[in-house]
């Protein structure tokens, strides 16, 4: 392993867990950009890999450590690929329940029958130096017709049926979720990249 500490571009409680718990095993240490009072960068890209560098590569020449970030949305076929970069902003004051009753009415408002679906992750590492490197992860699946609500989940999981499945992601146990899901899938091949030094 190269190096034993990293910071992570997030303020996002959950997720910041979820990194330290992922990479507490392989003996490095996350800080968080909430930890070190560093501001949320502005999501200004057009794509998942051009907004998880910008935040990604903001900090570490602060810092002198590498970062990572993420990026994440849901993009549906029968609205050309919309939300996607805008899935968080797309949400009427990020309130996601009134986020999927737009999405459910604009897509029955759409000439594009289609229900599929699929959610994109990038995951991004900075170097204090300049280099990166990304690592994609992606889910397939379907928009459902009604809210599928369970005990987990968050954002748009209530209508996203993953292929394969009968449920929606906020219907499925969390590890299972991670498993499949398009961050754990991007946080798996991170993962492998770390062992790989
Ligand atoms: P960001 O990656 O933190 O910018 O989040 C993008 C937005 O995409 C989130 O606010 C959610 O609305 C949506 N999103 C990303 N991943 C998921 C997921 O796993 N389930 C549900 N919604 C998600």
């Amino acid at each position: 392993m190269k190096f034993d500490k990293i910071l992570f571009a997030s303020h996002n409680a959950g997720k910041i867990s979820e990194i330290k718990n992922m990479l507490a095993p392989l003996g490095i240490t996350v800080v968080s950009s909430a930890d070190v009072s560093f501001p949320d960068v502005e999501e200004t890209g057009k794509t998942f890999a051009e907004n998880s560098l910008l935040k990604s590569q903001t900090i570490p020449k602060t810092f002198g450590i590498p970062c990572i970030a993420d990026d994440s949305g849901l993009c549906v076929d029968a609205l050309d690929g919309a939300p996607g970069v805008y899935s968080a902003r797309y949400a009427p004051n990020r309130d996601f329940d009134k986020g999927i009753d737009k999405l459910l009415a604009e897509m029955d408002k759409s000439a594009n029958k289609s229900r599929a679906a699929h959610f994109s992750c990038v995951v991004s590492l900075a170097y204090p130096d300049g280099r990166y490197e990304l690592f994609e992860g992606r889910v397939d699946g379907k928009i459902s017709f009604e809210k599928m609500n369970g005990s987990g989940g968050f954002g748009y999981d209530p209508v996203f049926i993953p292929d394969g499945y009968d449920c929606s992601f906020a219907q499925m146990d969390k590890n299972e979720k991670n498993k499949i899901s398009h961050r754990g899938r991007a946080m798996q091949k991170f993962k492998e990249y770390l062992m790989s030094l």
